[in-house]
C-alpha cells in the first residue's frame, strides 16, 4: 500500500501553475501604477468623496470601548461571539427574528459564509446542482467547485440595456430538480447592480418552493442599497415561503471593516431539531477550516449593536454610505443616456458595456482600474474623478 502510495507522489514543484484571482490582482496592479492621476474603481470598497475609506466613527469609538473593557482573548469555540449573531437576528431577519428553527453563528466575513454554506449543502446532497446567474461574483464559482458541487449557469443580466433577463432566470430556475440550490444575490448584486424588483422576487420565492429548490442568498451589501429593511426584502420573502432557506450574510461593508472578515451564516429547516443538527455539522465544518472566526471586528460590531446610542450612529454613518452610492449613481446616469441604467441600479457595482480590450485600453491610456468584465465600483470615485472618469467612459462607448 505504502509502495503504491511512494509511486503516485508527486512533489510540490510539480503542481501547476493557478490564475490569481481577478480582483485581489487588480489591486496590486493598480497599486504599481505610478501615474498620480490613477482612477481606482476595482476592487469593492466604500470611498468617500475624497477617496478615502475611512474607519466609522462609531466603529473607532466601540473598538476604544473594546480596548478599555476586554479582558480577556480565550477562546469562543467555532460559533464564534454568539450575543453578535444574536443582536444580528432582528436586522437580517426582520419578522422571522423569533422563529427558532433559524440558527447562525459568526463567520470570517461573508467568504466564510459561503463556504461553510456550500460545504453544507454538499454534505447534506453531494448531487445538488447550483444554479447560478452570470455574471456572479468571480469567487463564486470557486468556492462551489472547491465542494465539488455541479455548477448550472444561466444568463442573469442583458448588459447592453444593463436589464436583468428574467425569463431566462425563471426558465433555468424551472428547469432544476427538486434539492437543486439556488444560490441568489439579496442585494446590490455584484458585479451588476441590478437587483430583482419585489414583484421579481415573488416569482423567484414561488418557482423555488414549486420546484422544491433549496435557496442560498448571499447578502453582502445589506444597508447600501434602500435601506436595511428593503435590502432584506427578497431574504425575508424567502423565509415567508420556504422551510430551508440559508443566508450568507457580510458586516464588512455595512460596518466598513473589511479586512477584519466579519460575517454570518444562518441556516433554516422546518424544525428546531433538524436545524440543531445541521448546525451540529456547521460547527464541525467551521472547526476543520478555521476552527473559530477572528474576533476583533465582530467584538465591535457586538458593542454598537448593543449600545442603542451607538445603533443609532452607526445608522446615520451607513445613511451616509448608501446617500454617496446613490448620488454618484445619479451624476455618472445624467452624463449620458447609455448610462442611465446606472442610476437605476444598486450597491456598489454597475457594469459597463465595454469589451475586455475596451477595459485595458482605459487602463493604458486614463489610468482608469476596473474589472475585465467591465464592472466598476461607483463610489471607488472620489467627487474630483466622476467627471474624468465618465468623460472616458464615453470615450470609449463612442469609439
Ligand atoms: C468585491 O467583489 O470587490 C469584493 O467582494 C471584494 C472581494 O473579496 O472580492
Amino acid at each position: 500500500m505504502l509502495t503504491q502510495t511512494h509511486a503516485r507522489a508527486k512533489r510540490l514543484a510539480d503542481l501547476p501553475p493557478v490564475n490569481s484571482d481577478s480582483l485581489l490582482a487588480l489591486i496590486a496592479l493598480c497599486d504599481a501604477d505610478p501615474r498620480p492621476e490613477k482612477i481606482d474603481v476595482g476592487v469593492g470598497v466604500f470611498r468617500d468623496a475624497v477617496g478615502n475609506t475611512p474607519i466609522l466613527k462609531v466603529m473607532k469609538e466601540a473598538e476604544q470601548r473594546l480596548l478599555v473593557t476586554q479582558v480577556t482573548k480565550a477562546y469562543l469555540g467555532s460559533a464564534g461571539d454568539k450575543r453578535f449573531a444574536e443582536l444580528l437576528r432582528p436586522i437580517l431577519l426582520g419578522p422571522h427574528a423569533d422563529d427558532d428553527r433559524i440558527a447562525g453563528l459568526q463567520t470570517p466575513g461573508g467568504c466564510g459564509a459561503l463556504r461553510l454554506a456550500f460545504e453544507l449543502l454538499a454534505a447534506a446532497n453531494p448531487n445538488a446542482r447550483v444554479l447560478v446567474g452570470t455574471p456572479t461574483w468571480p469567487n463564486h464559482p470557486p468556492i462551489i467547485r472547491s465542494v465539488r458541487l455541479e455548477r448550472v449557469d444561466y444568463s442573469y443580466y442583458e448588459r447592453g440595456q444593463g436589464i436583468i433577463r428574467f425569463d431566462a432566470m425563471i426558465d433555468a430556475l424551472n428547469s432544476a430538480e427538486p434539492g437543486d440550490v439556488a444560490l441568489l444575490h439579496g442585494c446590490c448584486h455584484n458585479p451588476t447592480g441590478a437587483d430583482l424588483s419585489e414583484d421579481q422576487w415573488r416569482e423567484v420565492v414561488r418557482v423555488v418552493v414549486e420546484r422544491g429548490l433549496t435557496p442560498l442568498i448571499d447578502i453582502a451589501y445589506q444597508g447600501f442599497g434602500r435601506g436595511l429593511d428593503e435590502d432584506a426584502f427578497g431574504v425575508r420573502l424567502m423565509l415567508d415561503a420556504c422551510d430551508e432557506v440559508i443566508i450568507a450574510q457580510s458586516c464588512d461593508k455595512n460596518f466598513s471593516v473589511y479586512r477584519d472578515r466579519v460575517g454570518s451564516l444562518w441556516v433554516k429547516t422546518g424544525s428546531k431539531s433538524a436545524t440543531e443538527t445541521a448546525m451540529a455539522h456547521v460547527y464541525q465544518r467551521a472547526r476543520e477550516m478555521w476552527s473559530m472566526p477572528p474576533d476583533h471586528g465582530a467584538a465591535a460590531v457586538h458593542i454598537i449593536l448593543e449600545d442603542a446610542e451607538l445603533s443609532a450612529r452607526w445608522l446615520v454613518e451607513l445613511a451616509a454610505m448608501r446617500d454617496r452610492i446613490n448620488s454618484v449613481r445619479q451624476r455618472i446616469a445624467s452624463a449620458d443616456s447609455r448610462l442611465s441604467f446606472i442610476g437605476r441600479q444598486f450597491g456598489m457595482f454597475s457594469m459597463l458595456p465595454l469589451s475586455k480590450e475596451q477595459v485595458l485600453k482605459l487602463r493604458e491610456t486614463h489610468a482608469i482600474y476596473m474589472a475585465d468584465s467591465g464592472r466598476f465600483n461607483v463610489v471607488g470615485l472620489g467627487d474630483d474623478q466622476i467627471d474624468r472618469f465618465t468623460a472616458a467612459v464615453i470615450g470609449a462607448l463612442d469609439a
